[in-house]
């Protein structure tokens, strides 16, 4: 079966906006393509609920530093266009930087409070890309609902954030952390990992389990919380602590008490990459 893959946003928005007055509901999966098995975790979510998915593949400049992985993030569009199409999506919206920034882009969207915090500390000016391309694709897809994982947690609370703020007509649906046979969350930049630096990237899922276990005996201290996961991801010789944190979920703030539900979220550097993930966990 061959799906249509797209490039002009004019084109895009005709498609879709001819396909609601035939009365179908849209689902959009935005990406940077490089899929795996947990972006068609998505997609096939998104099948199932909605009549028509559309799978954005754009590696957007605006969400990467200047000494991040723009160049080197990892390209292949007919291979996405296959996983795309079996996980069951009816199109691919694939569009040059040219179509998605033509000329000088003046305005940002900049969700205030959720990103001055954990990733938005370590990667400056992510989310405001993140946001901004994001609001883009909900205004050229128009109504729909759109299928974000909550292996990218912080990601997940800022577009909700920002969709509900502008008032988009769009259904914000938050999806599991789909994982390999060791836990280990799948994500596009564990393809930078060699055997043995992959071989130690279970350690992140590890830090989280030891957060978590502390909490369920009771622990409200969350310094001794990120501690504990700390010194695990400080014993994997290959891995770097960058991150570790108890939050409350609506905030992304760390209470001066834990109490209820929190998340625990971790980010190592291992090799060449930055991983991250992300556990909710209640104190008993
Ligand atoms: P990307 O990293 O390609 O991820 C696209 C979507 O897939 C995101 O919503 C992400 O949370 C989800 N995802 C990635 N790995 C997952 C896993 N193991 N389980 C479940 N979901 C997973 O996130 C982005 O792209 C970009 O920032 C984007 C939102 C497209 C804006 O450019």
């Amino acid at each position: 079966m061959t799906i249509p893959v797209l490039e002009r946003i004019g084109e895009l928005s005709a498609l879709l906006d001819a396909k609601r007055a035939a009365g179908a509901t849209v689902g959009l999966v935005p990406t940077m393509g490089a899929l795996h098995p947990g972006h068609a975790t998505l997609i096939a979510r998104a099948a199932e609920e909605c009549d028509v998915v559309c799978v954005t593949v754009f590696v957007n400049p605006l969400q990467f530093g200047p000494n991040e992985d723009f160049e080197a993030y990892p390209r292949d569009l007919d291979a996405d266009v296959r996983t795309a199409t079996d996980a069951g999506a009816t199109m691919v919206f694939a569009p040059p930087v040219t179509e998605m920034y033509p000329g000088d882009q003046s305005t940002t969207v900049h969700v205030s409070g959720l990103t001055n915090v954990l990733d938005g500390l370590a990667r400056p000016g992510h989310f405001d890309g993140v946001a901004t391309v994001v609001a883009k694709l909900f205004a050229m897809a128009g109504r729909c609902h759109a299928y974000f994982g909550e292996k990218d947690f912080q990601q997940l609370a800022v577009v909700r954030r920002m969709a509900a703020d502008l008032s988009f007509p769009v259904e914000i649906v938050g999806c599991p952390t789909a994982r390999d046979h060791d836990e280990v969350a799948l994500s596009s930049r564990n393809a930078y990992l060699n055997a043995e630096e992959r071989a130690a990237a279970p350690v992140l899922i590890r830090a989280l389990r030891a957060g978590a276990e502390l909490l369920a005996r009771g622990e409200s201290d969350p310094a001794r919380v990120r501690r504990a996961m700390v010194e695990i991801v400080a014993a994997e010789a290959l891995a770097t602590c960058d991150q570790a944190e108890v939050v409350d979920p609506r905030t992304l703030r760390t209470p001066d008490t834990l109490e209820g539900e929190v998340v625990l979220l971790v980010a190592a550097r291992i090799g060449p990459a930055r991983l991250i993930d992300n556990m909710r966990a209640s104190t008993s």
